[in-house]
């Protein structure tokens, strides 16, 4: 074949191997494939001898305006060698930047250098007057991080730098061919660093360059990528001194030499969107656009905003809810409260090595350090634009932020479209109009949070409700233009119903939810699904022969502490759950109310929170309960328990104890504590705070709504579970399952022993 029609043959075959590559950000295509085969027919990959790497390095360098670049094989490798040119002494002093990725600090500590944290100026870059402030007698060189692709202000920067004699070394890890005042960062001072880490403008998927014009470091900073091995003219072996083997593989150098021909389009794309979005924030009250440093060309890594005031976590959250995605805070706190290396020392060993290298001079790193950063963190918002990004989505995402702004100003939340529905497996009679008929039977305090939540959701119209006390039913209808009943029997007779919130006592359940199912609504029914077993199958055969859903309304699974604990267990970061341990507890006077009346109630204390424990154990930790051992106390004096400790063993050998009671006049603050092999958990009501066995402190995770929210996010899901949208499969098989425990329960208060929970068979819908 004449080589014009190999290469022709070669171009498509590449073509056709990267179609269909995922959507989205795709930086690879036929370029890297190219050259990638261009390697490995060299049948050599190792760069001393090979072609690519020192291609990419020379290229880089020229692209840079530099004469040396040396390639390696990450950001952080590339900043260690820029402190391994300096050949500094152990205990040495590095002032560097508190908003930064670890990849900073890392090779810092890694060469015996200790990390000092200069505060950041409005642009969140170190301020270069706090650089000056921090300097001490051992400072020997300042590491500046251009935070987000946004340089540092470099004049002050570099005068701070030259006063004092110390090297200035730019971490430019996020920040390609970011220009200040016409020159290129990583140019300005005296050793450039970069990261080809897949989040960059230019990714080798990992991989790093160090640049220079000082030809002395440059000698050092290709030795200390290679072991410090003398290759040319020192003999067979000698390694000058001690050093890492740092080195870039010809793959990734060929990946590399590719994306440098791409880099400058992809940054001149991110910019005229970030442009893009910097106007349309621009006109958001509350909303501070991505600061530019005087005189700079930004290149965009992430777009960051600033909300003052506003807590990020709350604007991230309700953009999340809107399906654009934010972080709050970048690392959430500045970086030296990131890692136990300096809050804990932990370093190598025992040692606390290098912090105890400078007699008389201690490094502690702890809140305060870096007041600004710290302060700023909480209400900067970060959103991940890149060059696949579109103007309509720079557009969606300045219309979500002003939407959350707007509501966050009001404390309301923005309400969001639900997912277009598929073909739903029970179809309701209102699925067409898109409007859900809702009645509610029960107008007590459970009737009033259903209400309630069925306000926030505008797919739902609430139209009839159901009480014996006719006053009570009157009320609520008087809310909501809807009509009042004393029978649900009457109600199915003058109404055409989707779905009901069945909020009565307990006693009724089963026949309330055979006619509501047999008149062909939907069933949200308040725990517990029935009295008995028998009971609650016969429901849950009746909701299947009908069609319709019946759930049972747990609420816990809503929660953002419960969805945190189960997206942490599902991971695999907690290991294998060993046992838990469960308290729903608290002071309430059940003398005189139905709750402490077995006839109404069912039962005492089981029967009224056993399915919310038995429902959040299996849920969370995905498996059946298969045995109960039931103990109860009488502290009120009523006809049923008030208090009750049920231990319990699942099918995957998980244990635990639920206790729960209506006489504790000091409840938990945490309802339940999490145990196992690799961490462990507990859950409030505001939150979840966790660790893992590896990491000392306790993250702490704030929940985004209260209960209410989270209880209106159930309404919401059965609203949407009616017209077809149930993404969680909710159905009768979790009532059913609950109810199993309790019997059990209550099986072994009687029996005196443990008894097994009858697996029986889920009915499911
Ligand atoms: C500012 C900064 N410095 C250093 C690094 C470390 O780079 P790498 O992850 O390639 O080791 C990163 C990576 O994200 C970074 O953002």
């Amino acid at each position: 074949m004449k080589s014009g029609v190999r290469r022709q043959v070669l171009d498509l075959m590449c073509r056709q191997m990267m179609a269909g590559s995922s959507g989205g950000r795709a930086p690879f295509g036929v370029e890297e494939l190219k050259l990638l085969r261009e390697a490995l027919l060299s049948q050599n990959l190792c760069c001393i001898d090979g072609q690519m790497v020192s291609q990419f390095e020379r290229r880089y360098a020229f692209d840079y305006g530099v004469p040396y670049a040396v390639a390696s094989t990450s950001g952080t490798a590339a900043i260690h060698i820029a402190l391994g040119a300096l050949d500094l002494n152990p205990g040495d002093e590095v002032i560097t930047a508190p908003i930064t990725d670890m990849g900073t600090i890392i090779p810092i500590i890694s060469q015996g250098l200790i990390p000092v944290f200069a505060d950041v100026d409005q642009t969140l870059n170190m301020d270069p007057a706090s650089v000056a402030a921090r300097i001490t007698p051992r400072t020997k060189a300042i590491l500046a991080v251009h935070l987000f692709g946004n340089p540092c202000d470099m004049d002050a920067m570099v005068a701070v730098a030259r006063r004092h004699g110390i090297p200035l070394i730019e971490d430019c890890a996020q920040a390609h061919f970011t220009e200040y005042k016409g020159r290129f960062v990583g140019t300005i001072g005296d050793i450039g660093c970069y990261s080809f880490q897949q989040s960059k403008h230019m990714t080798t998927g990992d991989g790093g360059m160090t640049i220079t014009s000082n030809p002395a470091y440059h000698e050092r900073m290709k030795l200390f990528a290679d072991k410090g091995y003398a290759r040319k003219g020192w003999g067979d072996r000698a390694y000058l001194f001690h050093a890492p083997n740092y080195r870039m593989t010809e793959l990734v150098g060929a990946v590399g030499l590719a994306q440098l021909g791409k880099v400058r389009g992809v940054i001149e794309k991110r910019r005229q969107l970030a442009g893009q979005l910097t106007g349309l924030l621009s006109k958001i009250s509350g909303v501070q656009p991505a600061a530019v440093t005087a005189g700079a060309k930004p290149s965009y890594w992430q777009y960051a905003f600033d909300v003052p005031g506003v807590p990020a976590e709350k604007v991230a959250a309700e953009m999340a809810r809107q399906k654009v995605w934010a972080m709050a805070g970048y690392t959430g706190k500045p970086i030296y409260l990131c890692s136990e290396s300096l809050t804990g020392k932990k370093t190598y060993g025992t040692s606390q090595w290098p912090f105890n290298t400078n007699p008389g001079v201690t490094y502690e790193y702890t809140e305060g350090l870096c007041p600004i950063a710290e302060a700023r963190l909480k209400h900067l918002v970060t959103v991940p634009i890149d060059e696949s990004s579109s103007p309509s989505y720079i557009q969606r995402v300045a219309d979500v932020v002003g939407k959350t702004m707007e509501a966050l100003a009001k404390g309301t939340t923005v309400a969001v479209a639900a997912r277009p529905a598929p073909a739903p497996a029970a179809a309701p009679r209102a699925a067409a109009a898109g409007k859900v008929r809702v009645a509610i039977v029960g107008c007590g305090q459970m009737g009033r949070w259903h209400l309630d939540s069925y306000k926030t959701d505008p797919r739902a119209e609430v139209v009839a409700f159901v009480d014996t006390a006719r006053d009570r039913a009157e009320a609520f209808a008087r809310e909501t233009g809807g009509r009042a009943y004393t029978s649900h029997l009457d109600m199915l007779a003058n109404e055409k119903l989707d779905a009901v919130s069945l909020c009565s006592v307990p006693s009724t359940h089963r026949n309330i939810t055979v006619d509501l199912l047999r008149a062909g609504a939907h069933v949200l029914c308040e725990k517990p699904l029935a009295v008995t077993v028998a009971e609650a199958e016969e429901m849950s055969r009746m909701a299947k022969a009908q069609n319709r859903l019946l759930v049972t309304a747990f609420k816990f699974r809503f929660n953002d502490e419960v969805r945190k604990a189960k997206e942490l267990i599902d991971s695999g970061s907690l290991g294998r759950i060993l046992n838990f341990r469960l308290m729903f507890g608290g002071y309430i006077d059940m003398r005189g109310q139905w709750y402490g009346q077995k006839a109404l109630a069912g039962g005492g204390i089981i029967m009224d929170n056993g399915p919310h424990a038995a429902d959040l154990i299996r849920y969370l930790f995905g498996s059946e309960i298969k045995s109960v051992t039931a103990q109860v106390s009488h502290i009120q004096s009523l006809e049923v328990e008030d208090t009750a400790k049920l231990d319990v063993c699942l099918t995957n050998e998980t244990f635990g104890t639920a206790d729960v009671s209506w006489s504790v006049r000091i409840p938990p603050k945490s309802y339940l504590e999490i145990y196992g092999e690799d961490g462990a958990a507990t859950l409030d009501g505001e939150g979840i705070s966790y660790r893992f066995k590896t990491y000392s402190e306790w993250k702490r995770e704030p929940n985004t709504v209260d209960v209410k929210g989270a209880f209106a996010r159930q309404i919401q899901y059965f609203v949407g579970a009616t017209l077809g949208d149930n993404p969680l499969g909710l159905g009768n098989g979790e009532g059913l399952a609950s109810q199993r425990v309790i019997e059990a329960a209550y099986g072994s208060v009687q029996k005196g022993r443990r008894v097994d929970v009858d697996a029986g068979t889920l009915v499911a819908v």
